[in-house]
C-alpha cells in the first residue's frame, strides 16, 4: 500500500472511531477507497482497532461483497440470467475466459479486467448480453468478444 492508503484508512477509522459493531462498515469504507481489501490493508486495520486479525479474515472472506483480491480497470458483467442463458450465454462466458485467460469471477493478470457473473442486466431482448463498465454489448455471439475486448 502506498502512503496514502494509509491516510484513507485512518479517515475510515475515525469516522467509525468508538461506535460498537462497526468492523462491517470499516470493512464496506475500506474497499470503497482502495478497490479491495489488501492483506496489508487488514492487518492494519486490526493493528488500529486492536480487533485480532482472524477475526477480520473471518468477517472479510465470510461475505461475498468483500474483495480480497485487486479489481481489474474495467469490469465486465456477464449475464446469466434465464433469457441470456437460453440465448447460449454459457458459450459466450467461455470464449470471454478463453481469450482473457482467466476463471470465473477472476481479474487478468495486468490487471485491465475483471469478469463477475450477474443474474440479469435488465436487457433480456438483447441476450445475451455483457456489460463492460457502463456499456452494454448484446445479442452477442462467441466470435464478437476479441473485438469488443480490443477497443478497452
Ligand atoms: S437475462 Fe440477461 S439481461 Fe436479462
Amino acid at each position: 500500500m502506498i502512503e496514502s492508503d494509509f491516510d484513507k484508512i485512518d479517515a475510515v477509522l475515525i469516522q467509525f472511531k468508538g461506535r460498537k459493531g462497526s468492523l462491517i462498515p470499516i470493512l464496506q469504507n475500506t474497499q470503497a477507497q482502495l478497490g479491495y481489501l489488501s492483506k496489508e490493508a487488514l492487518e492494519y486495520i486490526s493493528e488500529k482497532t486492536k480487533i485480532p486479525v482472524a477475526e477480520i479474515y473471518g468477517v472479510a472472506t465470510f461475505y461475498a461483497q468483500f474483495r480480497l483480491e485487486p479489481i481489474g480497470k474495467n469490469i465486465i458483467r456477464i449475464c446469466h440470467g434465464t433469457a441470456c442463458h437460453v440465448a447460449n450465454a454459457s458459450k459466450i462466458s467461455e470464449a470471454l475466459y478463453e481469450e482473457l485467460k482467466i476463471v470465473p469471477g477472476g481479474t487478468t493478470k495486468d490487471l485491465k479486467f475483471t469478469v463477475e457473473e450477474v443474474a440479469c442486466l435488465g436487457c433480456c431482448s438483447l441476450a445475451p448480453v455483457i456489460m463492460i463498465n457502463d456499456k452494454t454489448y448484446g445479442r452477442l455471439t462467441p466470435g464478437k468478444i476479441k473485438d469488443i475486448l480490443a477497443q478497452y
